[in-house]
């Protein structure tokens, strides 16, 4: 079993680099599948979600190899459809991808159902009324999501009932070889939206409007290689410049997109902190009291649900009062119980976190519940004096990459253990 030690109290100094973002990785590298032949891929971080994805491709016939760190060369020439791991495929959210790319190369699609953070039922009915749109007749049987197709997927006018990062990503790729042109509207507007389109654009495809509520299209025989590089993760940035904050520290966290990160940067600002923004970095400083504020999670360029957990730890040291609405998803809420066991003053109502700060937190035997709920408690302990020990640490090493490595290189007292299955305890009743 392993365990990430931690021993708080002590603020963060120093600079940071991001690695790519692996929300952004996951829709370009199962989108390679529309690709006959060779794409390189930079900036990749290595998590665990990349590494499944890539054993999930491996096993449909595509070759997959490290050219150098955070550098993949991707060969999809013989892919073929319908031939992926059911088990692989549950272990995480972003091999959904995997529908619209074998609809979009083949005209049929058979994948199982996604896994990924368990934050309530995460349906996936819009993804389904897009691949309907574009011809497809979608069947949920068995476990599998499967498309048909009389001859492939054919250009459409799909208006989202919300806002779906997943879905917006996954009609787009399917769309990108269809016959005609497709447009999105209420389409999600997220950076990794963006990457994804710019990705496909590299390998000829003809998509405009990414990064507003309307995509447009226009499908395209074929595809090419190409090499392109994955934007920074902004959730990993907004993490440290969160801990930052929280430990009451000053780091310089580098590689970074700025505006990526314009709504945690107004808000921490809110909360008495200081952000310089530079081309491609910040500089985070405290140079006084951190107090309360208020937060609703919206689909970006709003305050990213994503962001809400790491948020709530930070609060929980802020003199007053603090609200988080989680407006995305009805329920991330598993890690308050952990910040509980830390003497947080929080609950629940509703949708709404109600955090009373101010009072310090204090080390306990936690468990990271979710990727960003992991952070969570991860921030919470660097805020605690004493040890604190986190398990269930594989779902943080989903989605960071060294997080371990990069804390301790902020001055962080921070290490993974790794414990002989034999200590642990068998339960007293
Ligand atoms: C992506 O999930 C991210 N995951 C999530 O990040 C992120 O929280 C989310 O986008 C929002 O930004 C990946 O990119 C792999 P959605 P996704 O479709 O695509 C509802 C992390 O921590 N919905 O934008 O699943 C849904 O239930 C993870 O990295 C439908 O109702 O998110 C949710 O309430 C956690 N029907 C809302 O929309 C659908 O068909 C937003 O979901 C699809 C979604």
């Amino acid at each position: 079993m392993e365990k990430i030690v931690v021993s708080g109290g002590a603020p963060l100094f120093g600079q940071v680099e991001i690695s790519g973002s692996k929300n952004a990785a996951l829709p370009i590298i199962y989108a390679c599948v529309l690709v006959k032949g060779k794409c390189v891929l930079e900036n990749i971080p290595d998590v665990s979600d990349i590494r499944t994805s890539f054993e999930i491709l491996r096993g449909i016939g595509a070759e997959v190899r490290m050219l150098s760190r955070g550098v993949w060369e991707l060969d999809c020439t013989n892919v073929e459809a319908g031939r992926s791991d059911y088990e692989l495929v549950r272990k995480i959210r972003g091999s959904y991808y995997l529908l619209g790319s074998e609809f979009g190369r083949f005209g049929r699609a058979r994948v199982g159902f996604p896994g990924g953070c368990n934050f309530g039922v995460r349906p996936i009915d819009q993804h389904i009324k897009g691949f309907e749109a574009l011809g497809g007749t979608v069947s949920t049987e068995g476990g599998y999501v499967e498309i048909e197709s009389e001859s492939g997927a054919r250009g459409a006018n799909i208006f989202f009932d919300l806002s779906s990062v997943g879905a917006t990503l996954n009609v787009m790729i399917a769309a990108a070889t269809a016959d005609g042109v497709t447009v999105i509207d209420n389409a999600a507007r997220e950076p990794h939206v963006v990457d994804c389109a710019n990705f496909l654009n590299t390998c000829g495809a003809q998509i405009s409007g990414a990064g507003s509520d309307v995509i447009k299209i226009k499908g395209v025989k074929e595809l090419h290689g190409c090499t392109y590089a994955i934007i920074p993760d902004m959730i990993e940035a907004g993490s440290f410049m969160v801990a930052a904050v929280a430990t009451r520290g000053s780091v310089r966290i580098n590689n970074v997109i700025p505006k990526h990160l314009e709504s945690v940067t107004a808000k921490l600002i809110e909360c008495g902190a200081e952000v310089e923004e530079f081309d491609d970095a910040v500089m985070v400083t405290t140079p006084g009291s951190i107090r309360r504020t208020s937060v609703k999670t919206l689909p970006y360029p709003g305050f990213p649900t994503d962001m809400h957990p790491q948020m709530a730890a930070l609060l929980c040291t802020a003199e007053g009062v603090s609200y988080i609405n989680e407006s995305v998803f009805e329920n991330r809420f598993r890690y308050v119980e952990e910040l509980r066991r830390m003497g947080a003053r929080i609950k629940v109502d509703g949708r709404v976190l109600v955090i009373e700060g101010g009072a310090p937190l204090s080390p306990a035997p936690v468990i990271a519940t979710d990727l960003r709920g992991g952070v969570a408690v991860m921030i919470a302990a660097l805020t605690a004096k004493g040890v604190t020990e986190i398990s269930e640490i594989r779902l943080i090493e989903r989605g960071y990459d060294d997080i371990c490595g990069k804390l301790r290189s902020l001055g962080a007292d921070i290490k993974k253990v790794v414990l002989p299955d034999e200590a642990i305890l068998p339960r007293v009743n």
